[in-house]
């Protein structure tokens, strides 16, 4: 059964969103996609936070761009941690959705990650998850080894071979 709620404002928002599903999928959490906007279907996603806890959902992360009251709107109706996710639409390229989504009054939290950060939303998922999960926080420890191993390995390798090499390589990659 899905733990996560992954809900955008938009197919237009698909693409972006699927970053989040595809580290939750690496952590072997499934989730549970649905589009729903705050200004299109507000019912629709009002009722979404207000029954999400009752079928088991733990963390709702919710994605939308330009006017961006999705996550907002979520929060209002549920208690469960919604994360938020400013996506980059239209002329202000994410600037809009971020102050929309971080600026939450106080009383009705939004964890709000970067413009289009949808994979760190994905990861602060299975953190939150894993407060309360063993073997979560053991593939989490794995999870940064593995990045920490990763960044000293090119560093080791820009040390062997030189800046140029190492920008060549790169770019035949
Ligand atoms: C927002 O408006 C959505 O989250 C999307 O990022 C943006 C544009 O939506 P479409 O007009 O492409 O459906 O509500």
């Amino acid at each position: 059964m899905a733990k996560v709620g992954i809900i955008m404002g938009s197919d237009s928002d698909l693409a972006i969103m699927a970053k989040a599903a595809d580290v939750l999928a690496e952590f072997g959490l499934e989730a549970e996609m649905k589009i729903l906007s705050a200004h299109r279907c507000p019912e629709e996603a009002a009722a979404y936070a207000k029954t999400a806890a009752e079928r088991g959902i733990d963390v709702i992360i919710a994605g939308a761009g330009l006017a961006a009251h999705l996550p907002g709107v979520l929060a209002a109706y549920t208690t469960l941690p919604v994360i938020g996710v400013p996506l980059q639409a239209g002329p202000l390229a994410g600037q809009d959705a971020l102050y929309a989504i971080v600026q939450m009054p106080p009383g009705v939290p939004v964890a709000t990650v970067g413009i289009d950060g949808a994979k760190n939303a994905g990861l602060l998922a299975v953190q939150i998850l894993a407060t309360q999960d063993k073997a979560l926080r053991d593939k989490l420890a794995a999870y940064k080894e593995k990045q920490r191993a990763e960044v000293l390995n090119k560093s080791e390798k820009l040390a062997a071979v030189g800046y140029r090499q190492y920008l060549k390589d790169k770019a035949e990659k």
